[in-house]
């Protein structure tokens, strides 16, 4: 897995993001266990409530696509203009990639000139999934 790729696609994502309303500007790219690559942008709303993540954008094009097994995620973000050193994702995503993910999907947080890897179950400690029902 090359993590300084994912981080440039979603830095090209990111460019794409929709987010008039909070100005905060993510992008996320999704490495498939097929080698696959689906890529993603907030889209926000004036609604508000709708607004959707990079995260869960890069997920359901995916799963939509039919491809649902998944090695990494790579994500990037931050006000417009600026590039955050690291943008975690919300609880609602990460609730998301659990559904689909195991405990040792990665997670690679940061921008394209650092970055650290990270686990699912790192960042959703004893997560309530499937197993559970
Ligand atoms: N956002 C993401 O797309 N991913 C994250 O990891 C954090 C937050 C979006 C949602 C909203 O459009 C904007 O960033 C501000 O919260």
């Amino acid at each position: 897995m090359d993590s300084k790729l994912l981080m440039t696609k979603a830095q090209e994502a990111r460019k794409r993001s929709y987010s008039p309303y909070s100005h905060f500007r993510v992008g996320a790219a999704l490495l498939c266990k097929n080698g696959k690559i689906y890529t993603g942008c907030n889209v926000e709303n004036a609604s508000y409530s709708p607004c959707n993540c990079a995260e869960r954008t890069a997920i359901f094009k995916a799963v939509s696509e039919g491809d649902s097994e998944f090695e990494a995620i790579a994500i990037i973000g931050g006000k417009e203009g600026e590039t955050a050193p690291f943008c975690a994702p919300c609880g609602v995503c990460r609730q998301v990639i659990a559904e689909f993910c195991d405990k040792d999907f990665k997670i690679i947080l940061g921008n394209e000139e650092k970055f650290s890897e990270h686990t699912l179950d790192e960042l959703l400690p004893f997560a309530f999934g499937k197993q559970d029902l």
